[in-house]
C-alpha cells in the first residue's frame, strides 16, 4: 500500500487496542456478520470460514502493510454496522426504486461494498476506490464474486490528478471514507476531499427520500482514528480543523459544507466520526 502518512503504519501496527481496530481471532464477535457475509453472500460452507480468512489475510498482508492484516481485524464490521449514518444511507440505498450510488474510498478489499450488495443493494449503484489495486483484486478472491458482481472498483489515487478517477466523476450520492483522510496530513486531506466534491452527483430534491436533496443526510462520512503518537493531531484532525478543511474545499469547488464530528478520546487513543453535509 502506498501510504503517503508516515505515522500510518504505526497507527495501524500500535499494540495498544482500542475497540475500532483492535486485532481480531476467529473467536471474536465482531467477526460474526464477516462470516455470515462469507457464508451467505460469497457461498463459503461455515467449516472452510475460518480457513479461507487466514488464507486471504496472509496473501494481503504481503501486498499492503496496512495494519488490520496483522490480524482479521480488517474483516470487521461491527463499527461500520454500529454507525447510525451508515444505517442512514443503507436505508437511502435500500429505499423502493432507488437510484442512489455508495462509494467507498479507500475500500481496500472492498468488505463494505461486499456487505451492502448483500444487504439487497444493486451492485451496479456501489463503487469502491484504492490505490492499491492488488487490494482489490484479492478482495474477488476474498468474496468469490468475480463473475457475478457489477460493482466498479477502480484502483487510483485520491491525492493526484489520477485520470482513472476520473470514472467516477460526477457519479455518487454518499461517499464513506473509513481510516482514510488520517492517512494524511490537512493539505492531503483538502485534496482527497476536493476530489470527492467532484465524484458528487448534483442533488435532487423532493423529498423522496432517495437521494439527498435537502442536507439532512450527510454525503460524506466516516472514521479516524488511532494511538496518540507523537503528531497524532497532524493526521486525526478535531472538529474545528476538520470544519475549516471543509470550508476551504468549498471556496475551491463553488459549494458549500456542514461538519459533524463526534470524539472518543482516552488518555491513549482517539476515535472520531464525521459526517459532511450539504449547506
Ligand atoms: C487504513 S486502510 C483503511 C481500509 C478500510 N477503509 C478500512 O477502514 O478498513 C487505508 C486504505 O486507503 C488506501 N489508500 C492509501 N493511500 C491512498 C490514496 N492516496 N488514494 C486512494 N487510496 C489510498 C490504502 O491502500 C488502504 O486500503
Amino acid at each position: 500500500m502506498a501510504v503517503r502518512g508516515a505515522s500510518l503504519d504505526e497507527i495501524q501496527t500500535s499494540p495498544i487496542s482500542p475497540c475500532p481496530i483492535s486485532p481480531l481471532t476467529e473467536a471474536s464477535p465482531e467477526l460474526a456478520p464477516a462470516r455470515r457475509l462469507l457464508e451467505e453472500y460469497s457461498g463459503i460452507a461455515p467449516e472452510d470460514v475460518d480457513a479461507h480468512m487466514q488464507a486471504i489475510r496472509t496473501k494481503a498482508s504481503r501486498i499492503s502493510h496496512y495494519g488490520a492484516f496483522n490480524s482479521l481485524s480488517f474483516l470487521n464490521l461491527s463499527p461500520v454496522l454500529h454507525d447510525p449514518r451508515f444505517q442512514t444511507i443503507t436505508t437511502l440505498l435500500n429505499f423502493p426504486s432507488s437510484t442512489t450510488t455508495f462509494l467507498d474510498v479507500g475500500c481496500s478489499l472492498g468488505l463494505v461494498v461486499r456487505h451492502l450488495a448483500a444487504a439487497g443493494v444493486p451492485s451496479t449503484r456501489l463503487y469502491g476506490t484504492d490505490i492499491n489495486a492488488d487490494l482489490l483484486a484479492l478482495g474477488y478472491d476474498l468474496f468469490r464474486d468475480r463473475e457475478t458482481s457489477l460493482a466498479t472498483f477502480i484502483a487510483g489515487d485520491m491525492l493526484g490528478d489520477d485520470a482513472a478517477l476520473d470514472a467516477l466523476n460526477g457519479t455518487v450520492d454518499f461517499i464513506y471514507a473509513s481510516a482514510f483522510f488520517h492517512l494524511f496530513e490537512r493539505a492531503g486531506q483538502v485534496t482527497a476531499a476536493k476530489r470527492m466534491v467532484g465524484f458528487l452527483r448534483e442533488p435532487v430534491g423532493g423529498g423522496t427520500g432517495n437521494r439527498d436533496g435537502n442536507g439532512a443526510v450527510p454525503v460524506i462520512f466516516g472514521v479516524n482514528g488511532g494511538p496518540k503518537i507523537q503528531g497524532w493531531e497532524r493526521y486525526v484532525l478535531d472538529a474545528e480543523a476538520w470544519r475549516a478543511v471543509w470550508e476551504e474545499v468549498g471556496i475551491a469547488t463553488g459549494t458549500r459544507w456542514r461538519t459533524e464530528m463526534e470524539v472518543e478520546s482516552g488518555e491513549a487513543w482517539v476515535w472520531v466520526k464525521f459526517g459532511v453535509y450539504r449547506v
